[in-house]
């Protein structure tokens, strides 16, 4: 290896440590309003939350594991852990860690006051997945996890579910979609169009990029909403996205099949119309999450992809 390349990678680790740490503080911070968000001590209680809007996911991952039979379990990015909470309730042999404290902090206390074993959660990183055998998982789990990965990050995570997932395991993970921007109709939506649009093979030889760009921003009339927001890591450029179109695609490329493919956290209409009409804009936006999740629409109208997948025979 040359001296420079040396020099590169070192910079590139340095940096992707850097961001990491970013990533660890910003979920540290965030710990708090997810607890709050989610709390429930009784399983009565938690029942009733999931047919809330936004929490409708969870009822996702749940019907993906069947109670037919007690499941060995990791729940990668578990944060608070309500997730862990409900799947040991049901008698599954469940794990959960994340690599921020903070939200295993909270995840751990949610244990304790749902008389559960609080060592179930765990601060770690992805590197926790070694600490299995190989082929001795029935289920990982990783609800809000993948968009916070690099791509680096995101190939290591598939293969270390891939060694850990028996053959006859599945793998329920979900995505932020790419294609909500479309949607968004804000300087997301021409951040798309840079993306996708421009640098399109037939396209690109006859487009003045930046001429074009300006042009687009113009049709887009609020490009800036919502803010910016300081701990907005979409908006540091540190969330990964995915096309709901490719996405079978894209985990087949890493040896994964997705059996079931759904849509979750829906937008009635791009959000920005939701000022001044938040009443009737919250009503849809409940029906919708109830509705029918393998909606096509959800293609667009859905912040989140979920996908249920299995092991591909080697
Ligand atoms: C959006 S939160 C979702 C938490 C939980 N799964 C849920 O749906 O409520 C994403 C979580 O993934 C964790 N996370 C992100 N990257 C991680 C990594 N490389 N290793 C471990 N945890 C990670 C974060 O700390 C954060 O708690």
């Amino acid at each position: 290896m040359s001296a420079l390349t040396k020099v590169n990678r070192k910079k590139v680790k340095s940096v992707c440590q850097a961001k990491k740490r970013q990533k660890i503080k910003m979920f540290d911070n965030w710990a708090k309003w997810y607890a709050d968000f989610y709390k429930g001590e009784q399983l009565e209680d938690i029942q009733r939350k999931e047919d809330r809007q936004s929490m409708h996911r969870f009822r996702m991952f749940l019907e993906a594991i069947s109670n037919h039979r007690k499941y060995r379990i990791v729940d990668v990015g578990c944060g608070t852990g309500y997730l862990l909470v409900r799947l040991l309730q049901l008698g599954h042999d469940a794990y959960g860690f994340d690599y921020s404290d903070n939200m295993i902090r909270q995840a751990k206390d949610f244990l304790k006051k749902s008389d559960l074993n609080a060592e179930r959660a765990v601060c770690a990183d992805l590197s926790f997945l070694d600490r299995f055998r190989s082929n001795s998982l029935d289920f990982v789990t990783a609800a809000g996890l993948v968009r916070y990965l690099n791509r680096e990050e995101e190939r290591k995570f598939y293969r270390k579910v891939r060694r850990v997932l028996k053959p006859s395991g599945r793998f329920v993970v979900t995505f932020t979609n790419e294609l909500f921007d479309v949607w968004s109709f804000n300087r997301y939506t021409v951040d798309f169009f840079k993306r996708n649009v421009l640098t399109f093979k037939p396209i690109e030889q006859y487009v003045d990029p930046e001429k074009a760009v300006s042009r687009f921003r113009q049709l887009i009339t609020h490009p800036e909403e919502p803010v910016v927001r300081a701990h907005s890591l979409r908006d540091k450029n540190l969330v990964i996205l995915h096309n709901p179109l490719t996405i079978e695609k894209h985990l087949l490329s890493y040896g994964f099949e997705v059996k079931d493919k759904r849509f979750s956290l829906w937008e009635p209409m791009p959000p920005l119309l939701k000022d001044g009409d938040e009443k009737s804009y919250d009503l849809a936006h409940a029906a919708l999450e109830m509705y029918d999740d393998h909606d096509w629409r959800g293609n667009f109208m859905a912040y989140e992809i979920f996908t249920n997948c299995k092991p591909r025979r080697q």
